[in-house]
C-alpha cells in the first residue's frame, strides 16, 4: 500500500493521544471534557469526512473506513472508562460511609404518661361515671381563698398545718390544698347543684422526707345541693374505693377535724398489701388513710353563695401520690417529681 497520507496520519496520531489521555482520567468531569474533545463538533473524527477531498480519490474509502473504526474503538473505551469511574465512586462512598445494612435498627424512644397523670386520669374516670366533672382552679391563690373563706381567719391555729410559699405580692400565695377551688366552683355555680372534682398541684413549706414533698397533687371532691347527706358522702367515697382498689376492699371512717367541714372524717382502706393483718406498709395497723372529708361547714357554704339553711354539701380531699405509693409500693414520695427516668420508666 502507498505511504499513508497526511489525514490518515493525523487520525492515527489523534487516536493514540485520545487513548493515552483516557487512560489517565479519574474524574467524571475530566471524562466529559475528553468526550467533547474527541467526539465534539470541532473534533477530527467528526470533521474527517469534510476533509476527504484533501486525499486522493482512491484512498478516500480507506480513510473513511479507518475513521469509523477509530470512532467505534474510542467509543467502546469511553463507555468502559465511564463505568469504571462510577464503580470507583461507589466503592469510595461505601468505604467512607461504612453502611452496614445488616445492623439491626434502633427503635425510637417512646414517651408515655407520667405515673401521676395515669393515676389522676383513673380517678377522673371513676368520678366521671358518678357524674362528677373536672373543674380547674388556679395554683397561685390568694390568702383569702386558701384560708379565709375556708373558715380559717388569720389567727386560726389550723393554718400552721398548711404553711406555704409566699410571693412578693402581699396576700398572694401558692395554694396548699385544692380546697380553695371549692369556693371558686360554688361562686360560679351558685345556687345550682354542683358535682365536681378539683385536681392539681399543691405546695407546702415542708421539711422534705420520704413521705413529705413541697409539691404534690390533690384531688378535691365537691357536691352541693338540696338534701345531700353524710350517707351520700359515705356511699360516694366507699364506691370510689371499691372501683379504685377492688370490689372486696374494706373501708372505715374515723372522726377528724377540718375547719371547713362539720362533721369531718378521714377514710381508711383496708391494707391491700397484707389484707388487714398488719405489715410494714400499714405500720402494723391493717388500715391505710387515703383521704379527708366532711359535710361543708355552713360558713363555707355561705362564702360560696349558698344559704346553709337550704343547701348542704360534702367535700373530700385525696392524695393521688399517696394512692400510687400504696398501690405500687413506692417507698419515697420524692421520686415523683425528681425527674429520674429510671423511676418514670417503670410505669
Ligand atoms: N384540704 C385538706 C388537706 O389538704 C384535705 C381535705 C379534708 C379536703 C377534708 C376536704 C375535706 O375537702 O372535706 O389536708
Amino acid at each position: 500500500m502507498a505511504e499513508k497520507n497526511k489525514l490518515m496520519l493525523e487520525l492515527e496520531e489523534m487516536q493514540t493521544q485520545a487513548h493515552q489521555a483516557l487512560a489517565e482520567i479519574q474524574q467524571e468531569t475530566d471524562l466529559q471534557k475528553w468526550h467533547t474533545k474527541t467526539f465534539g463538533r470541532t473534533s477530527l473524527l467528526i470533521n474527517v469526512f469534510s476533509r476527504l477531498p484533501e486525499v486522493a480519490k482512491e484512498e478516500r474509502p480507506v480513510v473513511g473506513h479507518r475513521a469509523n473504526e477509530i470512532k467505534t474503538a474510542l467509543e467502546t473505551e469511553y463507555l468502559a472508562k465511564q463505568s469504571a469511574i462510577k464503580q470507583a465512586a461507589l466503592q469510595r462512598n461505601l468505604s467512607a460511609e461504612k453502611l452496614d445494612v445488616s445492623l439491626p435498627g434502633r427503635s425510637p424512644l417512646q414517651g408515655r404518661l407520667h405515673p401521676q397523670t395515669q393515676t389522676l386520669r383513673q380517678i377522673y374516670n371513676i368520678f366521671a361515671e358518678m357524674g362528677f366533672q373536672v373543674y380547674r382552679s388556679p395554683e397561685v391563690e390568694t390568702d383569702e381563698y386558701n384560708f379565709e373563706l375556708l373558715n380559717m381567719p388569720a389567727y386560726h391555729p389550723a393554718r400552721d398545718m398548711w404553711d406555704t410559699f409566699y410571693t412578693t405580692k402581699p396576700g398572694v400565695i401558692l395554694r396548699t390544698h385544692t380546697s380553695p377551688g371549692q369556693i371558686r366552683a360554688m361562686r360560679e355555680f351558685a345556687p345550682g347543684p354542683i358535682r365536681v372534682v378539683l385536681p392539681g398541684m399543691c405546695y407546702r413549706y415542708e421539711q422534705m422526707d420520704a413521705s413529705h414533698e413541697i409539691q404534690f397533687n390533690q384531688v378535691e371532691l365537691l357536691a352541693v345541693g338540696k338534701h345531700i347527706t353524710f350517707g351520700d358522702l359515705k356511699g360516694t367515697l366507699t364506691d370510689f374505693a371499691r372501683r379504685m382498689f377492688g370490689e372486696e376492699v374494706q373501708t372505715r371512717f374515723r372522726p377528724s377535724y377540718f375547719p371547713f367541714t362539720e362533721p369531718s372524717a378521714e377514710m381508711d382502706v383496708e391494707c391491700f398489701v397484707c389484707g388487714g393483718k398488719g405489715c410494714a406498709i400499714c405500720k402494723g395497723g391493717g388500715w391505710l388513710e387515703i383521704l379527708g372529708c366532711g359535710m361543708l361547714h355552713p360558713v363555707v357554704l355561705r362564702n360560696g353563695g349558698y344559704d346553709p339553711e337550704k343547701y348542704t354539701g360534702f367535700a373530700a380531699g385525696l392524695g393521688p401520690e399517696r394512692i400510687s405509693m400504696l398501690r405500687n409500693r413506692i417507698p419515697d414520695i420524692r421520686y415523683f417529681w425528681a425527674n429520674d427516668i429510671r423511676f418514670l420508666e417503670q410505669f
